[in-house]
């Protein structure tokens, strides 16, 4: 069984504290800090630039996952690195190849991930595996926080968890986590989780984080079981 791993998206955390966002996130015992990062063109709404990301890096030691809603993606590949990035995901759909973007990232010595909106089919990412280090599957239509899961998702993680094999590839699931569904991503084989607004909710980080992760734990044990 996978360690089930909670990144806290800060889309939902107040922008005018940011910093102090990312530390109680930290200490609230979220195991990456996921950045949304967003164009207005690939998605519509404008969040983060890589200086947001240069800013909050001295405020955590942990993993900075960032999430880049952005096409094109590859002439902003270098300065999220820069900035202090561990992980850069891009989209499938922004292109304009694939391939090319993964090896950038590499080759910036940072972690490369792949994501997927809804619609697109996981054989997209066949001919890129042995680049990536992540698949982030979108279980919204990327853009904004607080939006309800896509049930038909949970066919394609588990899809995208028999293709990665044994592979050392993380499968991270992003939109409309909360303990409902966490349990229904975490059966179906993702092993990161990334949560907004269930995690922001009400300002009980810690208590969100565990009640998420917990849920988890329990479903994906349940599903090993069973097989
Ligand atoms: C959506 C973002 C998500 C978002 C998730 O485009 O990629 O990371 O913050 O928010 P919730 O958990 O509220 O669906
Ligand atoms: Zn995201």
């Amino acid at each position: 069984m996978h360690e089930i791993l909670i990144a806290p998206s800060i889309l939902s955390a107040d922008f005018a504290r940011l910093g102090e966002e990312v530390r109680a996130i930290d200490v609230a015992g979220g195991d990456w800090v996921h950045v949304d990062v967003m164009d207005g063109h690939f998605v519509p709404n404008i969040t983060i630039g890589p200086a947001v990301v240069a800013a909050l890096r001295p405020h955590t030691r942990k993993v900075l996952d960032v999430h880049l809603m952005i096409a094109p993606c590859d002439p902003y590949i270098e300065a999220f690195a820069r900035a202090g990035a561990d992980i850069i995901t891009v989209h499938a759909e922004a292109g304009p190849h694939l391939d090319r973007s993964l090896q950038l990232i590499r080759s910036l010595g940072r972690k490369a991930g792949v994501s997927l909106t809804p619609s697109t089919h996981e054989s997209a990412i066949h001919h890129v595996l042995d680049r990536l280090d992540l698949v982030l599957v979108m279980t919204v239509n990327p853009g904004f926080g607080g939006q309800s899961f896509i049930p038909a998702m949970a066919e394609k993680i588990g899809s995208i968890r028999r293709m990665i094999g044994r592979r050392p590839i993380h499968l991270e699931v992003d939109g409309g986590v909360n303990v409902e569904t966490a349990a229904v991503v975490a059966a179906a084989g993702a092993d990161v989780l990334v949560a907004g607004s269930a995690v922001f909710a009400g300002g009980r980080y810690a208590e969100n984080i565990e009640a998420i992760r917990s849920a988890a734990r329990s479903a994906a044990a349940v599903a090993i079981q069973g097989k």
